[in-house]
């Protein structure tokens, strides 16, 4: 990945701070983004201090106009975008359709899916003149099967498909790939967010962020002519 500019979003934690250390690790040129400044900072120091500085800038996927200000800021410091990773993703403990509101609904949507179109939709003008540009988008197995996640976050999952699958025909002729990676159970702080976090015996059976980050960084890196349009990555044993 040396040199290639990669923006990666949702990148303060979980597998998203373990994809942009790859990616830094191998050479890249990284601009890591999310909500929590002090994450980024800490991800930047520890990346420093390898010898592979980064560029990071506080964003809300909930917003549109911060989305476009996000794609603006990774041009000018990486000098452009090669890989777009939307990592960015969150739920609710209130998810059963008995406890959801409009206003979590909306919410999902708007972090989960029109942050990863809004921000698409500025990257795209220059990757189509390029002629190249990755975008990877983080759903769920909850995106392609039916589980108790919750149905604003299973039609946020299911929602990225339709984005990357359309884009993928609109756009493949201009030498752009799109791939959505579906990982099942990963320990990461997204556990907080359930009705009942999983106890330590499950989470010790679940995937790691770094599996899923490899994953990402795999495909990220294949030759251009080579595309994957969707995977799966599930812990073995649940
Ligand atoms: N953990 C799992 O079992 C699992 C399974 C399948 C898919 N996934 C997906 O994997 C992705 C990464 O999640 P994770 O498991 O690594 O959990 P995580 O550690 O909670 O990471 C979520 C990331 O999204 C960012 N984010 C959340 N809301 C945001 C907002 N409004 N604006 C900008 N950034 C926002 C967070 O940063 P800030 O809070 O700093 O903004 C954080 O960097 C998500 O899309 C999730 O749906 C996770």
């Amino acid at each position: 990945m040396k040199d290639e500019r990669v923006l990666v979003v949702g990148a303060s934690s979980g597998i998203g701070r373990e994809a942009a250390k790859m990616f830094a690790r191998d050479g890249a040129k990284v601009y890591a983004t999310a909500r929590r400044a002090e994450r980024l900072e800490s991800l930047a120091a520890e990346l420093a201090a390898e010898g592979h500085p980064i560029a990071t800038g506080t964003s809300d996927a909930s917003s549109h106009e911060s989305m476009v200000a996000l794609a603006r800021d990774a041009r000018e410091k990486l000098g452009g975008v090669d890989v777009m990773v939307y990592v960015t993703g969150t739920n609710t403990p209130n998810r059963a359709m008995a406890r959801l509101t409009r206003e979590i609904w909306n919410e999902l949507i708007e972090v989960n899916l029109n942050g990863a179109y809004s921000l698409t939709a500025e990257l795209l003008p220059a990757m189509r003149e390029a002629r190249k540009g990755h975008l990877i988008y983080v759903s769920s197995i909850s995106g392609k099967y039916g589980d108790v996640s919750g149905a604003a976050y299973q039609a946020s999952k299911r929602g990225m498909f339709g984005l990357a699958l359309a884009i993928r025909q609109e756009e493949r002729q201009h030498g752009i790939r799109t791939c959505v990676v579906c990982p099942g159970l990963v320990d990461t702080e997204l556990m907080e967010k359930r009705p009942v976090k999983p106890d330590a015996e499950t989470l010790g059976k679940a995937l790691q962020a770094e599996d899923v980050a490899e994953i990402i960084f795999g495909v990220a890196k294949l030759h251009p002519r080579a595309a994957v349009p969707e995977l799966e990555i599930w812990p073995t044993v649940i």
